[in-house]
């Protein structure tokens, strides 16, 4: 034995090691401009310690938390559009797997064919891989890098009904794509509609409050949020919501030791500290408290966005959420100088550029030194 220590070290010298690693990690409010992650509230920080040893997946032994799931996940089902007790859903690890688990149920129901565009979070391209599902690229609108409904009809007219993907705020621009002419898309060629609301679920329905853009479309089948991005919620807690019971069915499995005789989602065992941290997080919010988080941020944004103007710069794509794509001469270099300036961005992905996400952490004095460096690095 090596590396395994023969004699297991003592309390402090294990906490020693871990505090001096913890103590270099880059701070969320000094320093993370790029991540969707931020800190939870202390509240559901606190939950999640309370619950997190028990098995949420053990529905028999623990039907408290079943039902104190399904009630948190009907309430986030009303602020993506879901007439009341009508969608269900279960808390996932993250929208990793809550975008798996929705086209899983897609393809069981029948949805072999999946369409997107190229400004979709990799884990739909990844589940779509994972699924064997046939991939087919749908074209984005060249100046609002949003799916282009004209033409996504074009494309199903011709290559046959699906699954379409769509996006309450991109990865990279933060845009939304136009979501009621996608599901008028999916009525005229008996397809079926996912949004990914990763970003945007906790966020658009507050601001956007005249498009429909959830479930009030009644060709949306599935939406995923992520309670640990702007849910207030901590790592790991994502979700996913169906338009009823019939279609989250196949996510339930039979399970031959469980007593309760089923097991439900794509995991095994899962903590159930993530489902009492996101309903304390929801509860405690409450509509009013998401609301002002939401034009707390966009303000942040403009702010973020205004600043750039003063200097010439505008964003490459013009984002509908507080994710901003900038232009940079070289991105590689340019993300590793800020970074030994202790301001960390990301890329946008589809094109060069930098990615910005305005989280809860991100005061002004954050955005001020960024563009202090930005000036001088990228422009
Ligand atoms: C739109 C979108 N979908 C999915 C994901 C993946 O989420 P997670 O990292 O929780 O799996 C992200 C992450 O940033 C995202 O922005």
């Amino acid at each position: 034995m090596g590396l395994l220590p023969r004699e297991g070290w003592p309390r402090t010298k294990v906490l020693d090691k871990l505090s001096a690693i913890l103590g270099r990690l880059p701070r969320y409010s000094e320093s993370i401009l790029g991540s969707t992650t931020t800190l939870p509230s202390m509240l559901a920080h606190d939950v999640f310690r309370m619950f997190q040893y028990y098995d949420a997946d053990d529905e028999w032994l623990y039907d408290e938390i079943s039902k104190l799931e399904e009630e948190v996940i009907s309430m986030i089902a009303e602020i993506v559009g879901c007439s009341e007790g009508e969608c269900i859903g279960m808390i996932t690890s993250g929208e990793s797997e809550s975008n798996l688990a929705a086209l899983f149920l897609a393809r069981e129901h029948g949805y072999r064919r999946v369409y997107f565009t190229r400004t979709v979070h990799d884990s739909i391209v990844k589940a779509s891989y994972i699924l064997g599902l046939e991939v087919v690229i749908a074209p984005y609108n060249p100046w609002s890098y949003k799916l282009d409904p004209s033409m996504l009809l074009e494309l199903v007219s011709r290559r046959g009904s699906g699954l379409i993907v769509a996006t309450i705020g991109t990865t990279g621009f933060g845009t939304i794509d136009p979501i009621e002419s996608i599901a008028e898309v999916a009525r005229r060629t008996n397809s079926v509609v996912h949004i990914d609301a990763a970003y945007g679920g906790f966020i658009a329905p507050f601001i956007y409050k005249h498009i429909k853009l959830g479930f009030e479309n009644e060709e949306v089948v599935s939406i995923t949020v992520d309670p640990h991005k702007l849910g207030g919620a901590p790592i790991p807690a994502g979700a996913i919501i169906t338009r009823d019971k019939k279609w989250f069915k196949p996510l339930v499995f039979p399970s031959s030791y469980l007593p309760a005789g089923v097991q439900k989602g794509l995991l095994g065992t899962r903590t159930a500290g993530s489902i009492a941290a996101t309903w304390a997080a929801v509860v405690s919010n409450g509509y009013l408290g998401y609301e002002q988080q939401a034009y707390h941020l966009m303000n942040t944004s403009r702010y973020l966005i205004s600043r750039l103007e003063e200097e010439g710069i505008q964003p490459i794509v013009e984002p509908d959420l507080p994710i901003i794509c900038l232009p940079c001469r070289d991105v590689a270099t340019s993300i590793r100088s800020l970074a030994r300036n202790n301001v960390y961005v990301y890329k946008c992905g589809l094109v060069d550029g930098l990615k910005i996400t305005i989280m809860p952490h991100v005061s002004r004095n954050l955005i001020d030194k960024f563009i202090e460096l930005y000036t001088k690095i990228c422009v």
